[in-house]
């Protein structure tokens, strides 16, 4: 596995300018006060990073339907853009193509208004994702402890290549390391919310009112 990086080298453009369908009604934006004065920011744009299975997609897609913002997963949009799963992306290109897309595609997606955006758990740790992503939006870390990564992992469905042929033991090891290597990326989000006591039958709902809390809207 490649270890994260801030690398050099400037990425390559995509070329098409299709915007896949993730979206939710964004009817009530119009209703959000002016959230990001004073942030430089200018419009909404929440976006959430985090380690594989902390549930940024879910609590994502949660707080853009509350909102009444368009709501985009960066994998998903990745997949839709070049036709290909995740996966399919690092077995043909390797860790280092997926990051190049990954890192393209961002620049695509934090570009657009009144959205909330979920990142992959590794977007943060390469590049200068991180600190474009704090320059584009209102960036919240869900942190959750490396034990409820490891049961929420357990019992996911997603095919996370990075996790591919190891043993349940051998994944909280894993988690643990790998965490070690990216919390440092992660700490540079502006907010940060710990969602790891939020691990019960009400979690999303919790965890909504909590990003709302923190982020004052
Ligand atoms: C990755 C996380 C995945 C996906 C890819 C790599 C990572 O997203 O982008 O498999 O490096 O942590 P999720 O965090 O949504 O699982």
């Amino acid at each position: 596995m490649t270890s994260p990086e801030i690398a050099n080298s400037k990425p390559s453009q995509e070329s098409s300018n299709s915007k896949p369908s993730q979206e939710i009604s964004n009817s009530r934006s119009n209703h959000l006060p002016s959230l990001w004065e004073g942030s430089g920011v200018g419009c909404f744009r929440v976006i959430l990073i985090g380690y594989m299975g902390a549930g940024k997609t879910t609590v994502g897609r949660a707080l853009a339907k509350e909102l009444g913002l368009q709501f985009y997963d960066l994998d998903w949009y990745i997949e839709n853009r070049r036709r290909k799963k995740v996966a399919q992306i690092f077995a043909e290109l390797g860790e280092d193509g997926f990051r190049q897309i990954e890192h393209n595609m961002l620049h695509e997606v934090a570009e657009f208004e009144n959205v909330v955006i979920s990142c992959g758990g590794g977007t943060p740790c390469f590049f200068d994702n991180i600190d474009y992503m704090n320059q584009q939006g209102q960036v919240v870390y869900l942190r959750c402890s490396p034990e409820v990564l490891h049961g929420h992992l357990l019992m996911g469905k997603t095919e996370r290549p990075l996790l591919k042929g190891k043993s349940p033991d051998e994944l909280v090891a894993f988690i643990r390391e790998q965490l070690s290597v990216r919390e440092p990326f992660y700490n540079k989000a502006r907010y940060q919310l710990d969602v790891t006591l939020m691990d019960n039958y009400d979690k999303i709902k919790i965890t909504v009112e909590k990003l709302r809390e923190l982020l004052g809207i």
